[in-house]
């Protein structure tokens, strides 16, 4: 019970990588808020984690969605410790076909989604708390067809550093968890593959990864619990890769 009586916000908690994490946090002891915007997928989820969950249909893009959820949470809560911003959107795009509106998309969704989550948070975090961002090892890359996704998770890294300084007087802990390559929607028919072809692509990849495998949602879940708990306290402003050494042997051709 590693995060007993915390309480906990994860954007984009209704599928997913966010979904495990909310998940693992509440078999930790914690309560959970998930937000979306599909409520169906939100209402699932918050049956799949069982108990000391709740959702908020929310858009992170959207300022005053993510303020209503920060005042439902402090109206039942009173304070939120945990906050991971994990919402994000990505698409391959080559680079002259990228339109305004997926522009517009992509970074609204990470960059902005971020920002709104952690704005709309902060007022509530007391001392020690914990933010957690949800980053890509793709940001090291020239990924072709992938620029908007990963300009997107090289500008959320770059809050690590800004707001772990600007934040060091709160006590507020940044960190982020740069997952390695995941099956779940987004890594595939987002990504506009088939499932046969998401399975050969995943296949393929699993032969470059030293761990000789993809990854798992608990694999990301895990770093997420480590670096919301205590056992983290003196660790502040990384990026943990959690990609089965991907990225420690680049480079390769995803
Ligand atoms: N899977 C990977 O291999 C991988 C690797 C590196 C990084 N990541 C990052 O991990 C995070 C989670 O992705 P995932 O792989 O778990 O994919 P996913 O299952 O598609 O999860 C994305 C979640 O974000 C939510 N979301 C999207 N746009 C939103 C918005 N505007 N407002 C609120 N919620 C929004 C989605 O719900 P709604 O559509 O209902 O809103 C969905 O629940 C993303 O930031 C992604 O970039 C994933």
């Amino acid at each position: 019970m590693r995060l007993k009586d915390r309480t906990a916000l994860i954007t984009g908690g209704g599928t997913g990588i966010g979904l495990e994490i909310a998940r693992h946090y509440a078999e930790e002891g914690a309560y959970v808020y998930i937000t979306g915007r599909r409520e169906n997928k939100l209402q699932e989820a918050v049956r799949k984690i069982g108990k000391n969950a709740s959702y908020i249909q929310a858009d992170v893009s959207n300022m005053e969605d993510m303020r209503r959820a920060a005042e439902k949470i402090r109206t039942e809560r009173g304070h939120v410790d945990i906050v991971v911003a994990n919402a994000g959107v990505g698409n391959y795009i080559p680079l002259e076909n990228v339109t305004m509106e997926e522009f517009d998309r992509v970074m609204h969704t990470n960059v902005l989604g971020t920002y709104y989550t952690v704005q709309a948070c902060l007022p509530l975090m007391p001392e020690g708390s914990a933010i957690i961002l949800n980053t890509s090892v793709t940001a090291n890359l020239g990924l072709k067809n992938f620029s908007l996704y990963i300009a997107a998770k090289s500008a959320e890294r770059s809050f690590i550093h800004t707001w772990t300084n600007e934040l060091r007087d709160r006590r507020i802990r940044v960190n982020a968890i740069a997952p390695g390559i995941i099956p779940t929607d987004a890594a595939g028919k987002e990504l506009g593959r088939s499932e046969e072809e998401e399975k050969a692509a995943q296949a393929y990849r699993a032969t470059l990864i030293p761990a000789a495998r993809v990854g798992r949602v608990r694999d990301i879940s895990s770093a997420a619990v480590f670096l919301a708990s205590e056992e983290s306290s003196y660790i502040n402003g990384v990026e943990l890769t959690v990609d089965g050494g991907l990225s420690a042997i680049y480079p390769v051709k995803l």
